[in-house]
């Protein structure tokens, strides 16, 4: 495992929207709309988790989660083409985790379209396993793998959280 890379984190703000919009569109199929995560901001905190990372003052990735009583439902993450392959997923993940432990998470969740081997190989670091298939889930018909992580509020997955996000 290459050492986590360098990346400021803070939460997603107004003025990152036009941003992530395009790092979005450069590597999802079916892309959120800008306006999609604009009325993310509109939830409250204890509903909604989204942040950012800045490399060198550039916003090169994102990841963001809803709760939903204690499950931590991960809704979105992607980088920067251009900067892939540096630990910066890792570092956003394990941020966005350890956040929402933080208010009171206790089991992780998302779907994964089945065919995104490099997402499937990420949140299997998080020890986020398959647990079942929702069948044409996306627009263009591919399935989805649902993923779950359960009690990651323990010592344990918080060293895990450490070694991978490294902070
Ligand atoms: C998935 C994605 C977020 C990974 O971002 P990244 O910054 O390149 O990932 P990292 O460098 O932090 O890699 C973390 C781990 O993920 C896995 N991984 C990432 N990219 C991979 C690839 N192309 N092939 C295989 N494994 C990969 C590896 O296990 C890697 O750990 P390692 O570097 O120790 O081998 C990025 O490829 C992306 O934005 N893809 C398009 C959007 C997307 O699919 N998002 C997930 C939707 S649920």
């Amino acid at each position: 495992m290459t050492q986590p890379a360098t990346l400021e984190l803070r939460e997603l703000a107004v003025t990152d929207l036009d941003r992530v919009a395009e790092i979005e569109a450069a590597s999802n199929a079916s892309p959120w709309s800008r306006s999609l995560f604009a009325g993310e901001l509109e939830m409250t905190t204890a509903e909604r988790l989204w942040i950012v990372g800045e490399a060198d003052n550039v916003v090169v990735g994102f990841a963001g989660a809803m709760f939903v009583g204690g499950d931590v439902h991960i809704m979105n993450v992607a980088v920067e083409p251009g900067c892939r392959r540096r630990g910066f997923a890792r570092v956003l993940v394990a941020e966005l985790l350890r956040r929402a432990i933080a208010s009171g998470g206790r089991h992780a969740t998302l779907e994964v379209r089945e065919g995104n081997d490099p997402a499937i190989a990420l949140y299997r670091r998080f020890r986020l396993g398959p647990v079942g298939i929702r069948p044409g889930y996306y627009p263009d018909g591919e399935d989805a793998l649902i993923l779950w992580a359960h009690d990651i509020d323990t010592v344990e997955y918080a060293a895990l959280l450490k070694r991978l996000g490294g902070r």
